[in-house]
This record gives C-alpha cells, sequence and structure tokens, in this order.
C-alpha cells in the first residue's frame, strides 16, 4: 500500500515553526531567509505505520528548521521526499520506477532537491545512488532528523554530481539520538502515535526489519510519558504505542532500573486525558502473562488486539524462527478472553513460505476460522535479500502461492463481515471524532475494534460530543468497516 501523506498541520503553524526554529539554536539571521524562501516539500509514503509516523516527523523537522511547508501539488514542491519500505519486493520496485518519475520533473527543474528515506534507503544506499544518481538525500529511518543538514549540504553542493558530494547521505543507526532532535508534537485531531522503541532484535527468518531499521532500542520512560502528556494536554485522547515489536519495551527509569511494556501501560492510563490506548505492532514470543493483566486491571487498553501469528502450522512457525507453537498462541488468547471477554483479534499472515505444504496451509485456514479475527493483513511470501528465509528451497509454485492466498483472504472477509454484523444490537465505546463530510447530520468515530461508527446528533450538543469516549448502541449495518447507531451516554 503506498499512500501520500499530507500534514496539515505545517501549512497554519508556518509562524510557530519558524519560532520554534530560533528556540533550536539557528541563529535568528537564518530563520527569516528561510522564511522568505518559504520552500515546499512534497512527501509519499509507503508501508506501515511506523513509516506514516516517520514521515510526519520528517515534515516536522524541515518545517521547524527552514520553514517548510507541505504540498500535496508535486508540481509545487521544492523539494521531493519519498519514504520507502523494503518489507516486500513490490515494494521496493515500486521506489525504482517513481524515481524514474521524479527523474523527468528534476530534467525539467533542476533546482528539484530529491530525498530517499525508509527502509529501502537504509538497505540500499549504494544501489540507489548507482542506479538513481540525480538523487540528492539518501538517509535511513534512524537519521531522518537530520534531514535539514543533509539539504543544507545538498543546496551548497549544488554544483556538484549528487555522488560525488559530502555529507548528503547519512543511513546509520545512530543510538537513539534521532527522538531527541524532533520537535515537540504538534496536533491535530484526538488520537496521536507515539514511538516508544526502535528496531527489532527478533530476527524473523523472512524478515527484512532488522536489518534496516537495527536492533531494538527503547526511549526512555519520561521521554514516552512526557510526549505523551504534551499530547494530552493539547487534546489528544487516543494514544497508540509504536513500535515493531512494542512487547520487547525496555525503557531505561530515571532510577536506572528498566520498565517493562506492561508496566508503560499501567502510566500511560495514569496520565490525565488519554482515555484509550493501543498498540502496535507485538510479537507472540513477549506477550506475557503481566501484559495480559493489564488488560484486566486498565479500561484505559481497547479491547482489540493486534498480534500477527503468520501461520497455523508449527514447522512453517519454526522455519520461520518465530519461537513459539501455536498452541502457545491459542493460550494466550485464551487466557485473553478469560479477562477481557469482548477482545478482538486481528493478525498479520505470511502465505506460500517456502516449504509451505498443503496440510501447512490448510492449519493456517483453520487457525484463521478458529480464531475468527476481527480482521487480517495478509501477503504472500516475498523473498527479502540478506534473510535467512531467502536462502530456503522454495518448491511450492506462484500459481499455487496466489490460489491459496484467494482463499484464505474469503475466509478472512468472511470473517470481518461477521465480526461487523455481530456488532448490530451491541453497544459500543467509540472515540467521537469528527462530523461526517458528506451526512452532515451525523458524527463519526471509532470503536474498539477499528470499525468507523455513525451516529446522529443535535448541533447543540456538538461541542459537548466530539473528542468524548461515548456508548453508542449499534443499530446498523452500513459497510464491513461502518455501521451506524444511537448514542446512549457519553462515558469520559
Ligand atoms: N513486528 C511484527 C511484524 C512487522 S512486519 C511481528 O511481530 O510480526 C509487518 C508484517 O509484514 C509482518 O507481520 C509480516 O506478516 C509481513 N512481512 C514481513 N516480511 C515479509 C516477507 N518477507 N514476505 C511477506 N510478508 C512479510
Ligand atoms: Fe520482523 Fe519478526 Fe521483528 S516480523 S519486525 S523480525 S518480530
Amino acid at each position: 500500500m503506498s499512500v501520500t501523506v499530507f500534514n496539515p498541520r505545517l501549512d497554519d503553524a508556518t509562524d510557530e515553526a519558524t519560532s520554534s526554529a530560533a528556540l533550536n539554536n539557528l541563529s535568528v539571521e537564518q530563520a527569516p531567509v528561510h522564511r522568505a524562501a518559504n520552500k515546499k516539500v512534497f512527501i509519499t509514503t509507503q508501508g506501515c505505520q511506523m513509516n506514516v509516523y516517520d514521515s510526519d516527523k520528517m515534515l516536522d523537522v524541515l518545517g521547524d528548521s527552514h520553514g517548510m511547508e507541505v504540498t500535496h501539488n508535486i508540481d509545487d514542491a521544492d523539494v521531493l521526499l519519498m519514504n520507502t519500505c523494503s518489507i516486500r519486493e513490490k515494494a521496493q520496485e515500486k521506489v525504482f520506477s517513481e524515481l524514474g518519475r521524479w527523474r523527468k520533473l528534476k530534467e525539467k527543474r533542476p533546482d528539484l532537491v530529491i530525498g530517499v528515506g525508509g527502509c529501502v534507503a537504509s538497505q540500499e544506499g549504494d544501489n540507489i545512488q548507482k542506479r538513481a544518481p540525480y538523487v540528492d538525500m539518501i538517509f535511513g529511518p534512524q537519521t531522518l532528523h537530520r534531514l535539514p543538514e543533509l539539504y543544507d549540504q545538498s543546496n551548497e553542493q549544488r554544483d556538484i554530481a549528487p555522488k560525488n558530494r559530502i555529507g548528503t547521505i547519512d543511513v546509520s543507526f545512530p543510538s537513539i539520538e534521532k527522538f531527541d532532535f524532533l520537535p515537540e508534537p504538534r496536533v491535530e485531531g484526538y488520537k496521536a502515535f507515539v514511538s516508544i522503541m526502535e528496531g527489532c532484535s527478533k530476527y524473523c527468518s523472512f524478515c527484512v526489519v532488522p536489518y534496516t531499521r537495527g536492533e531494538e532500542l527503547s526511549r526512555p520512560l519520561d521521554d514516552v510519558l512526557a510526549e505523551i502528556d504534551s499530547l494530552a494536554e493539547q487534546g489528544v485522547r487516543e494514544i497508540n504505542l509504536l513500535g515493531q515489536n512494542v512487547n520487547g519495551y525496555r525503557g531505561q527509569k530515571d532510577d536506572g532500573s528498566i520498565c517493562r511494556f506492561a508496566e508503560l501501560l499501567h502510566y500511560v492510563s495514569h496520565i490525565d486525558g488519554v482515555e484509550r490506548i493501543r498498540y502496535t505492532t507485538s510479537h507472540p514470543l513477549e506477550f506475557t502473562d503481566d501484559i495480559i493483566d493489564a488488560y484486566a486491571k486498565l479500561p484505559e487498553l481497547v479491547s482489540h488486539l493486534h498480534l500477527p501469528v503468520q501461520s497455523g502450522s508449527n514447522a512453517i512457525l519454526a522455519a520461520m524462527k518465530r519461537n513459539h507453537t501455536i498452541d502457545v498462541y491459542i493460550d494466550q488468547i485464551n487466557k485473553l478472553k478469560a479477562v477481557r471477554p469482548d477482545i478482538h483479534l486481528s493478525s498479520d499472515f505470511i502465505i506460500g513460505f517456502p516449504g509451505e505444504t498443503d496440510a501447512d496451509f490448510q492449519d493456517t485456514l483453520n487457525l484463521a476460522k478458529a480464531l475468527n479475527f476481527d480482521h487480517s493483513y495478509s501477503f504472500i511470501y516475498s523473498k527479502r535479500p540478506g534473510t535467512p528465509a531467502s536462502e530456503l528451497p522454495d518448491d511450492v509454485s506462484f500459481a499455487t502461492k496466489k490460489a491459496r492466498l484467494a482463499e484464505f483472504q474469503q475466509v478472512i472477509i468472511d470473517s470481518t463481515l461477521q465480526k461487523t454484523h455481530e456488532m448490530v444490537g451491541t453497544t459500543t465505546r467509540v472515540l467521537v471524532e469528527q462530523v461526517a463530510d458528506r451526512h452532515p447530520e451525523y458524527l463519526l468515530g471509532t470503536a474498539d475494534n477499528t470499525r468507523t461508527v455513525m451516529f446522529p446528533f443535535e448541533e447543540a450538543q456538538k461541542d459537548e460530543l466530539l473528542g468524548k469516549i461515548v456508548n453508542v448502541h449499534i443499530t446498523e449495518f452500513v459497510s464491513p468497516h461502518m455501521v451506524k447507531g444511537e448514542l446512549v451516554e457519553v462515558l469520559a
């Protein structure tokens, strides 16, 4: 999936951005020059939520340091940024085809500055320079905060071919320093993502993330809590804790001791204004009893868990180096259901892993049918260079993989539909977010299980309801991801 991220916050925050640039030790002479230039940046984002978060931060640092504004229109832009994903081959190939189009723009407008960030840049920095020598800046997920410097370097060395420039490529992993250089989060709406850790040390045999984002590194507890405090003060009610493997969180506390993920959940739930907590993504291996206990104790934790299982076959799980069995996964779900009977589940699946037999695939189908996920993401296995699985013999034909994926996705679609239909007649918690664009007599919000909920309201109630957690009695199925209902009560 490829999305273009537009960050309207920067559009109306130029003044604020310029003044905080001064606070960030830029000389006073510098800021007006940048403001006068009023450069515009266009960004495309591929891949996961982490990348969406990172794109936001790229816009923030350029807004803060250079007063840059965001544009939707590529023809209007002075800077083009591509935040890339290398989780599957298809995503990676898209990078080069898109860059081909950007090259034509740069031929017409040589002043255009092109930057490539994200996981493809991290893994393929040299290759990008060879295949796309017109790219000015190359940076990884861990060095996006250095974007202003890379931009200045590219500008200063404008007359030198990009491959001969100095200081315009940085795909290093400078520990967790990135967060120390990011501007204060600014907010629109009632939901926000907060990155609590970077990287992954699980080394699943198919996955490129540990190589592109580095090993797990947790942000110190106080930094995470201060960021959430500030977001809550700006009106955020729902926090989504972000990381490739959040239950590996090991944040340093002030006294030098270590805070684990379950404890972090307790701290976050105590922050005034935080009414709902989600997290993305966790791993079954560290889905420990203290996390299950948090579901028993913390009503702020949503009744929805995205816990990727990848396959329903023990043999495939072993080959994937997931380090747990299906029984362990089912056990965890059962324990969770004991404390949260209304829990909604979702998962990721990889279909057609090397050596996947018909029987293995049947196990995956059976698991999906048995657990009846609220929704799931499923992909055909994609061989990633440098990962252990890429060395495995793969005797499953692509046609078979495609047929299995189609069969599997039908099961997933059916259970998504069933789950949405099952909401009718129940009462569900909703965070009220906005007036419906096309039906202004309705308010829209999100239920715990991520379905959009619409309900009618009186104009006089609007300000009282926006940003509140309310109970809605569901009366009607609208679409697989949307239901309609009647307001019951305001909860918080
Ligand atoms: N931290 C998560 C996964 C993050 S990657 C976890 O614990 O599993 C997001 C998803 O991309 C994975 O869950 C997996 O389903 C998919 N994925 C990763 N590498 C892949 C590959 N080589 N081929 C196909 N899908 C892949
Ligand atoms: Fe990838 Fe496994 Fe980590 S899927 S992100 S290596 S948990």
